[in-house]
């Protein structure tokens, strides 16, 4: 395939060390498609716990960080420090950061540009509530989202963008595959407007929002999807499956 599978575990603010030493020797131990690449998003707090108990064929990703590098910033961490962790990566710009915690398009936006400065691979997160696409605005709410990212992001080889329906999120009603395919065919045309043919055709657009075992494998099959960012179910064995769902 073109572009190579992408399944990131979200572990959001769930589990203990015993938890998730016992969720990452599960993943050590499965046969993993080598194709595909496996990251987990791991608490700021647990983030050197999982890089040292995750097989380092496993990236880890912290699911957030501060715009600057340092400073008097009372419970922030930096890019800085998640590369000192040893994890390569971090979500920005996750529903539950922009409607629980109210970051906004601009300060996501100075996320993605610091982190990338910063030589951390990012994984942004796009997606319209319920009522948006009730409104019939999606498209116009993902693009908005996605235009602010793109004003900040220089090298793209180091971003996968997460479509991720706020309505789907945790709910257990997950797009359907055709509702997947049209968001992402859309914006992978975008890309192709506003930034290049080349990162269009190369940019992982993954799914999330209640993606499992028993649904995966439909969704890996269209086209224009390259992956999954998985919350609930990537604390579960059920995990290795969803890895392993592109055929
Ligand atoms: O980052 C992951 C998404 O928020 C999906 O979460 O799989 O629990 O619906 P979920």
């Amino acid at each position: 395939a073109l572009r190579n599978f992408f399944v990131g575990g979200n572990w959001k603010m769930n589990g203990n060390k015993e938890s998730l030493e016992e969720a990452s020797a599960t993943l050590n131990t499965a046969s993993l498609h080598d194709q595909t690449e496996v990251v987990c998003g791991a608490p700021s707090i647990y983030l050197d716990f999982a890089r040292s108990s995750l097989d380092l064929r496993i990236g880890v990703a912290a699911q957030n960080c501060y715009k600057v590098a340092k400073g008097a910033f009372t419970g922030e961490i930096s890019p800085a420090m998640i590369k000192d962790c040893g994890a390569d990566w971090v979500i920005l710009g996750h529903s539950e950061r922009r409607h629980v915690f109210g970051e906004s398009d601009e300060l996501i936006g100075q996320k993605v540009a610091h982190a990338l400065e910063s030589d951390l691979s990012v994984i942004a997160c796009i997606g319209e509530k319920l009522e948006e696409r009730e409104a019939g605005t999606t498209e116009e709410v993902v693009y908005t989202q996605t235009q602010v990212i793109a004003e900040n992001v220089k090298d793209w080889g180091k971003v996968v963008l997460a479509y991720e329906p706020v309505w789907a999120i945790g709910t257990g009603k997950t797009a359907s595959p055709e509702q997947a395919q049209e968001v992402h065919e859309k914006l992978r045309a975008w890309l192709r407007a506003n930034v290049s043919d080349d990162v269009a055709d190369s940019v992982r657009i993954i799914y999330g929002g209640s993606v499992t075992a028993a649904n995966c494998r439909e969704l890996a099959s269209q086209g224009d999807v390259d992956g999954f960012l998985v919350g609930g179910a990537s604390l579960k064995p059920e995990f290795v499956d969803i890895i392993n769902a592109r055929a």
